[in-house]
């Protein structure tokens, strides 16, 4: 039996889950939720980056323009590269986007 990890979007208060082994960005596209920006999904444009605030996570190859470690030391990654091992709490780091999504 697959696990499936809950993953939850701070910023809007969505919430998708995800099979373990798949990509978070996927996973949410494949239940026709639309809480992450998507582009290139293969970790290049870097507009689904995320805040990874609570959770374990796999990352694949992601471009490292993109990606660092926020203040207090969590973790911005690419959600088209990110493999939940547990349940995520996630909090969009696009910064045009997060602005109108908080508005
Ligand atoms: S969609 Fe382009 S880096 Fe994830």
């Amino acid at each position: 039996m697959t696990v499936r990890h809950t993953i939850r979007v701070e910023n809007c208060g969505d919430h998708f889950t995800c099979p373990e082994g798949e990509g978070v960005l996927q996973a949410m596209e494949k239940q026709g939720r639309s809480s992450i920006p998507v582009g290139c999904r293969s970790g290049g444009c870097g507009r689904c980056r995320v805040e990874v605030t609570d959770g374990a996570f796999k990352a694949g190859p992601m471009s490292r323009r993109h990606v660092s470690e926020a203040e207090g030391g969590q973790a911005l990654v690419l959600a088209c590269r990110i493999y939940p091992r547990s349940d995520l709490t996630i909090r969009l780091a696009t910064p045009a986007f997060r602005t109108a999504v908080e508005k």
